[in-house]
């Protein structure tokens, strides 16, 4: 499980990146409406299917040329065997001496992802997790889970999206915000006999969330008394020692490992509260829909492999088009968090500068990732997306069946969706605008990412599905998908300020603030008081 890791060739040092630069100023620079009227075929030509999705890339400004180039970039870079590294458990997580094995938490008997302990390990938590899971979606009426970042996103997003098949389930609340609001209204609206919370965290030392964990207790223990509360509380950490502090019921704990990343920890016991929201044969699903992407990932030449396509796209847009930031456009209300947690997930992992050799990078890394539900978006910032001077890429997500019940309504959703594609791409020239204030440029690329509906094994695919273009961007950028060092200056410096806040500690701690912040501490203190 750590074998060390061979230096690797970053893709801006090799000779297919050479050719995708001159690409970028031929085909890069042609009109999509060029790129249309010359290949009657261009769909057929620019689209993959695999599991049960389908990845239209005809609206990126992309050719077979180019795509050549990307193929002998991953083979340059070897992503191939880095793939195959992820699933053996080598410690590609170099700064932090970790396997990354989000993989295996998917898999099913007899695979041996990371090896058979692992394999072990993972099977016997899913089903302890998800034998808890279906007794307490019968015993309690309020589940609220209490974590952050990856301890957060995931089940939120998650629950979200498939709230369809929470049909009888408990009333599912998240709670990650220090600042007290959401635990507030969350005891505000829920009964603490019939209340149970999870406290989610890899680390059980993050600020937030055990400043909502002991609000929480402190409820609980004053309505019910001290007695109840480990019939109250659940968690999943790696940290024992804490939770046996908190004084969590050992068979109301789940273990995590430190292989598995806190943005790519839904799959593992993190996941329960979802497993509590859907039941545990959704789940299963869920986890099935996740591990057949990463089957066809590790299998797929890459003209069919749907996540290296994406990644190539990602890295043709931000490196070679400057497109520096991507606008992620769910056409489905229920992926209202999907652009939130591929903030995390993308951002996170790509948010480097410095390769896995430690050198600083000479290229442009991870994008900006946003977004919203796409038709609410058309109506607030799609106008400068149309006609301003930045430009983004775009991806739409895009069911074809309802995920409500209201087929005509999503109709409409459909229709919206593709007609917002079809201007981003052609646009509107001044001739059938009659007016310059009307023109539209178009050329803006997209990716749709259609698939049949929204249930938990396409749910699982679509996760998947970005957790390995992540992957293959990070390979080709030459940097660290599985650190991120860069939360914890602000976190220590949090640490530090918290006595001259609040007025309490020693003298020496609460005065040891900056000066220059002295002023802004009195305004706030004076409003305080
Ligand atoms: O601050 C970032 C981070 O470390 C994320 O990577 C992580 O998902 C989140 O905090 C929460 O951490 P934990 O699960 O340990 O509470």
């Amino acid at each position: 499980m750590s074998n060390p890791q061979p230096p690797r060739i970053a893709g801006p040092e090799t000779r297919p990146w050479q050719r995708l630069r001159e690409l970028a100023t031929t085909v890069g620079a042609q009109h999509l409406r060029d790129l249309f009227a010359s290949d009657a075929e261009r769909f057929e030509h620019c689209s993959a299917r695999a599991c049960n999705l389908l990845l239209d890339y005809s609206r990126q400004r992309i050719d077979a040329e180019v795509f050549a180039a990307f193929a002998a970039l991953a083979d340059a870079v070897d992503l191939r065997s880095a793939i195959a590294a992820m699933r053996r458990g080598d410690a590609i997580n170099t700064t932090e001496k970790r396997a990354v094995l989000h993989v295996a938490l998917r898999q099913r008997a007899g695979q041996q992802l990371g090896g058979a302990e692992v394999e072990r390990l993972v099977l016997a938590e899913r089903t302890r997790m998800l034998d808890f899971a279906e007794r307490m979606r019968r015993k309690y009426r309020t589940v609220v889970n209490i974590g952050i970042g990856g301890s957060d996103l995931g089940p939120a997003m998650a629950v979200g999206a498939l709230a369809r098949y929470s049909e009888g389930a408990p009333r599912l609340q998240f709670v990650s915000n220090v600042d007290g609001c959401q635990i507030t209204d969350v005891i505000a609206s829920s009964d603490p006999v019939t209340t149970l919370f999870i406290v989610s965290s890899k680390t059980f030392t993050t600020q937030e969330t055990l400043a909502n964990a002991h609000a929480a207790r402190e409820w609980i223990a004053g309505a019910l008394g001290e007695a109840a509360v480990p019939d109250h509380f659940a968690a999943v950490s790696v940290n024992t020692a804490a939770m046996n502090a908190f004084g969590v019921h050992p068979d109301y704990r789940f273990e995590m490992w430190d292989w598995v990343g806190g943005r790519y920890s839904i799959w593992s016991s993190i996941g329960v509260s979802l497993a509590i929201a859907i039941g545990a044969q959704h789940f299963l699903a869920f986890l099935d829909g996740g591990r057949d992407i990463d089957e066809h990932f590790a299998s797929a030449p890459w003209h069919a492999n749907l996540p290296a396509i994406a990644g190539f796209l990602g890295v043709w847009n931000a490196n070679f088009l400057g497109l520096p930031t991507l606008a992620v456009l769910p056409y489905d209300q229920r992926l209202a968090r999907f652009p939130a947690y591929l903030q995390q997930l993308e951002m996170e992992s790509l948010g480097k500068s410095v390769t896995q050799g430690g050198t600083a990078v000479q290229w442009g890394t991870g994008p900006v990732i946003w977004g919203e539900p796409g038709n609410n978006a058309q109506h607030s910032f799609f106008q400068l997306l149309h006609q301003g001077t930045p430009r983004a890429a775009l991806d739409f997500l895009l069911p074809a069946r309802s995920s409500c019940g209201r087929q005509g309504q999503h109709d409409l959703a459909i229709a919206n969706c593709l007609a917002q594609a079809e201007a981003f791409a052609f646009g509107q020239p001044l001739d059938v605008a009659g007016s310059v204030y009307k023109v539209h440029e178009g050329n803006r690329p997209a990716s749709i990412i259609a698939f049949d509906a929204l249930d938990p094994a396409t749910l699982g695919r679509l996760i998947a599905l970005y957790e390995h273009k992540v992957f293959t961007q990070s390979v080709i950028w030459g940097i660290n998908a599985f650190d991120q060092w860069g939360v914890e200056l602000g976190k220590k410096m949090c640490a530090g300020l918290v006595p001259a806040v609040t007025g309490q500690g020693t003298e020496a701690s609460a005065g040891a603030a900056p000066p220059h912040l002295g002023p802004l501490l009195e305004t706030l203190r004076g409003w305080k008081r």
